[in-house]
């Protein structure tokens, strides 16, 4: 059998080494042999590419054994090692093998024990090579994945906040004294959910919903929107189905469910006296709540077809006047503590 793997043999002892070389250059191996430590360790720092195992005397002069393993399972953590001992207690030997060997095999060496020892290392650490290479593959594999995923995640994010700003600019239209309401509404919640430390995630649902709010305005008549005298009972109730039309419009769309708490229950108080479903304090989803206040803000702080806009500070004596009726008082005080009045 033609055997092309190398072998370096490390033993001060000379009939050793002689024995070693002989039985293993039988066996087909090619065999380096080296005196003591040092030198086996200036081989390996030229050579250490072209080595299959190491067989390793543990008493030496000069460095140890011992020693020249932890060096060499730190610097060739690949290469297998397979001590020699001239004693065959069991304490050396697990000393060995905590130390990272491979094997030990106790001197006199025996010819067949030897070659099944070197084969069965060798093989080993093969296999375990080709582990750690699949692993490597698969981690990198892994990672392009999860690359393409975050760009296909960005891209539906930024086609979807696109569709989301048409949408939001076909209410405007309809109705041109909301111009830049919901654009404005976006920021403030925006705003809000920071200050109430809300994860990067809650806050963009919470932007594309603020923007999203009033979706269901499409379906009133013009003519109640921008009605410019007191609108009558029947017109207001007209008014009041806007959160369950934003519901039904928006609610056949997988990539709008998110913003569905937001459309439908932006107009629930805290009371439990809003609506479309009465819902009380923290039945209303938070996000609906953040968005109640900032809704509420900027309609008193912009100009109606039925009034001019007022002024800020009014606006904020109304939300502290309403805070635990209409709105959730700790929004209420995140907004006045941090001065969102201001943006
Ligand atoms: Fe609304």
């Amino acid at each position: 059998m033609v055997n092309t793997m190398h072998i370096i043999t490390t033993d001060d002892d000379p009939a050793i080494r002689k024995i070693l070389r002989i039985i293993l250059s039988k066996a087909g191996y090619q065999v380096t042999l080296c005196t003591h430590g040092q030198e086996l360790l200036d081989t390996l720092s030229v050579h250490a590419e072209h080595v299959d195992a190491l067989l390793l005397d543990i008493r030496m002069p000069g460095l140890s054994g011992f020693e020249v393993l932890s060096i060499i399972k730190k610097a060739y953590p690949s290469i297998p090692v397979i001590m020699l001992t001239a004693f065959s207690d069991l304490e050396t030997g697990m000393k060995a093998i905590r130390l990272g060997a491979a094997d030990y095999l106790p001197k006199p060496v025996h010819q067949s024990e030897l070659i099944e020892c070197v084969q069965r290392v060798i093989t080993t650490a093969r296999q375990e090579q080709r582990k750690a290479e699949a692993f490597s593959i698969n981690n990198e594999y892994q990672k392009k994945l999860e690359h393409q995923l975050n760009t296909a995640y960005t891209t539906i994010m930024q086609t979807t906040m696109a569709t989301i700003e048409a949408f939001s600019e076909t209410i405007e239209q309809k109705d041109p004294y909301t111009k830049g309401h919901c654009h404005r509404v976006r920021h403030l919640s925006r705003r809000i959910g920071e200050c109430l430390h809300l994860s990067a995630q809650q806050c963009s649902t919470l932007e594309a919903g603020a923007l999203l709010h009033d979706i269901g305005k499409i379906s009133v008549p013009e003519s109640i929107l921008n009605k410019q005298g007191k609108l009558t009972a029947e017109e207001f109730s007209v008014i009041q189905m806007h959160p369950e039309a934003g519901t039904r419009i928006i609610g056949h769309i997988d990539l709008f469910k998110p913003y569905l708490e937001i459309v439908r229950s932006h107009h629930e108080r805290f009371d439990g006296s809003g609506y479309p479903d009465g819902l009380k304090g923290e039945e209303i989803p938070m996000l609906a709540r953040i968005v109640s206040v900032a809704d509420a803000f900027d309609a008193m702080t912009s100009s109606r077809s039925y009034r001019s806009a007022l002024p800020k500070e009014f606006a904020v004596e109304e939300l502290k006047l309403y805070s635990g009726s209409q709105f959730d008082p700790a929004i209420v005080d995140i907004f006045i503590d941090n001065e969102l009045n201001e943006l």
